[in-house]
């Protein structure tokens, strides 16, 4: 429903305007009071069925409870992920498949078919596991962790398929849609249906639903590192995005970043997620989708910390989990060259073997490509960054080079220090609660943009820059954010010589600012009308505060 605020009633008119007719007004005033009567009984009667459903799915709850056990129905529950407490047969599943001993993959392969006429290219996994010592539970010996419960990352040393063979067609869904055709405008090649309103997918599930459409090649090249991967992550941004980094006549570089993890875990352990800080990489293909000239798929390994995991010790999703972060070396997928057809036809369409059981493979030549327009790496890395975090619109500097910024600029630092990166995947805590709400608001951004200096930083980087003694400039910067740091995440306004003038912690800014469903409900008219999202609010006011403890101590 719109609201029309006081002075934008529309365009004026020639002269005084005439006093309006009181009829029609009353007669609409009327007309709108009857649409909220008939809102409000449409919502009671919503409410009163939603309430009946709801003591029935409970009353079905807890008779199963009873028939089952907590981690009997805690099973039962992962496997049933339309919720209705009926295992369909597609659901029963990969428990059928494990008991068997059918291979899982298989039913994937169906939907990629080989055609032998069509060019075929090889696939690569380089995988090294991840450093035990690079998580945080690694400081205290993994004291009370159970084994059990990192097994399944103990045991997972090599790619699940160490080469593979995909047709060149498979890699039709990176090309850009119909019409698109501009370099760096991002598309979804799978979208995502995550917000901080819909909140997040069941951590309590073992096996991946399986892949429609365009998932079915993104599921099938991530099985190649573990069998088990989720195309759509727990957490938002979930999916997959691309754009287009070159054009020549006949082909396209593709770059993508896709959001995905894997659950390392079966039956009868509990469910362990590994989610690498995000999949980026690069295709090059015909614009028919009929050659692959290359392809690369990786984990970025250039920070510290890189992976996010989470599990489960108990049969409560929401209060039986353990977090931490660790480093994983290298998780990348590579082409070993470009597509080839696997058989020739010569000029009167007999066929010609390519690969002849006696001698060498037939050596093919590739045409040189002809860029006719290209874009930067870093430029298309940023372009797809702020398609998955519209909070990047503003620029968020490396930690020391921010504050060579603020000096030459004489503007203050907005700093996040946090535990797990800000801008992927691997930091579930409540930088990602931030980033999806008070930090992508267009008066934040706007704010952020003209008055501050944006960073963040992991705490371990700046752990090792205060250890570092080569540079005293960056230990004093580093000393003096840490002094203020509390767990998880910390929100702070520094000065150029690297004061801190304010900070907030994020759970304390949460705490405060979180709404609770009874003050929404209570609140159902008078909300849309004076509607400002608190969080942003509060924001707001601790930047202000920055600025007016912050301004006065700069250089004049
Ligand atoms: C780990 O590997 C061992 C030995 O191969 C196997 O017995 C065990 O079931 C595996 N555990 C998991 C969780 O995969
Ligand atoms: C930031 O400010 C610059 C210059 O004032 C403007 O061009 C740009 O669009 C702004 N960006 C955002 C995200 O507000
Ligand atoms: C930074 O500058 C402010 C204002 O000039 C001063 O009060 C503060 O002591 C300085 N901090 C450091 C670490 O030099």
């Amino acid at each position: 429903m719109g609201r029309v605020r006081p002075g934008e009633r529309g365009p004026p008119g020639p002269g005084p305007a005439p006093p309006p007719p009181p009829a029609p007004r009353r007669a609409r005033a009327l007309a709108l009071l009857g649409a909220l009567v008939a809102a409000a009984a449409a919502v009671a009667a919503a409410r009163a069925y939603a309430r009946h459903a709801e003591a029935q799915a409970a009353a079905r709850q807890e008779s199963a409870l009873k028939s089952l056990g907590t981690e009997g129905l805690f099973l039962f529950s992962s496997l049933d992920t339309d919720r209705d407490l009926y295992i369909s047969p597609e659901e029963f599943k990969p428990i059928a498949e494990k008991l068997t001993g059918s291979a899982p993959a298989a039913s994937y392969e169906e939907e990629l078919p080989l055609d032998p006429s069509e060019e075929t290219l090889t696939i690569e996994a380089r995988f090294q596991p991840l450093i035990p010592e690079s998580m945080t539970k690694s400081k205290d010996g993994f004291l009370g962790v159970s084994r059990l419960a990192l097994s399944g990352l103990r045991n997972w040393t090599t790619a699940a398929l160490p080469s593979a063979v995909f047709a060149a067609r498979h890699f039709r869904p990176f090309l850009p849609p119909r019409g698109q055709v501009e370099l760096g405008e991002p598309w979804w090649i799978i979208p995502s249906e995550l917000s901080v309103f819909t909140g997040y997918l069941s951590n309590n599930r073992f096996y991946p639903p399986p892949p429609k459409g365009k998932e079915v090649i993104i599921h099938r090249l991530l099985s190649m590192f573990h069998p088990r991967p989720f195309v759509k992550t727990r957490f938002a941004p979930q999916g997959a995005v691309a754009c287009l980094t070159a054009i020549s006549d006949f082909y396209y570089t593709v770059m993508f970043r896709i959001h995905a993890e894997f659950q390392l875990s079966e039956p009868p352990d509990f469910p362990f997620w590994f989610s690498p800080g995000q999949f980026t990489g690069h295709i090059i293909l015909s614009k028919d989708a009929t050659h692959v000239r290359d392809f690369r798929l990786f984990v970025p390994n250039h920070r510290s910390l890189n992976v996010d995991m989470e599990w489960l010790y108990g049969a409560s999703e929401n209060s039986n989990m353990e977090v931490d972060i660790g480093y994983i070396p290298q998780m990348e997928l590579e082409a070993v060259g470009p597509s080839v057809p696997s058989v020739i036809l010569d000029e009167e369409g007999n066929v010609i073997d390519s690969r002849p059981p006696s001698g060498e493979p037939l050596q093919f030549v590739f045409e040189e490509i002809k860029w006719q327009q290209e874009l930067s790496w870093e430029e298309a890395a940023r372009r797809l960054e702020v398609a998955m975090y519209p909070f990047k619109k503003v620029a968020y500097l490396p930690f020391t080079e921010a504050f060579d910024q603020a000096k030459a600029k004489n503007k203050l630092v907005h700093s996040i220090l946090l535990w797990g990166a800000l801008d992927d995947q691997s930091c579930h805590c409540s930088g990602r609660t931030l980033r999806e709400t008070v930090l992508e608001s267009s008066p934040i951004l706007a704010l952020l943009n003209e008055s501050f200096i944006s960073t963040w930083s992991l705490v371990r980087e700046l752990e090792d820059m205060q250890n570092n003694q080569e540079n005293p400039s960056h230990k004093k910067l580093a000393d003096l954010h840490l002094e203020k740091y509390s767990f998880p995440v910390e929100m702070m306004i520094c000065l150029p010589n690297g004061t801190v003038v304010h900070h907030i912690n994020a759970n304390y800014f949460l705490d405060i600012t979180s709404m609770k469903p009874e003050d929404i409900e209570n609140n159902v008219f008078s909300f849309s009308s004076t509607f400002e999202d608190p969080s942003t609010a509060t924001y707001m006011q601790f930047l202000k505060e920055g600025l007016r403890r912050g301004l006065p101590l700069l250089q004049p």
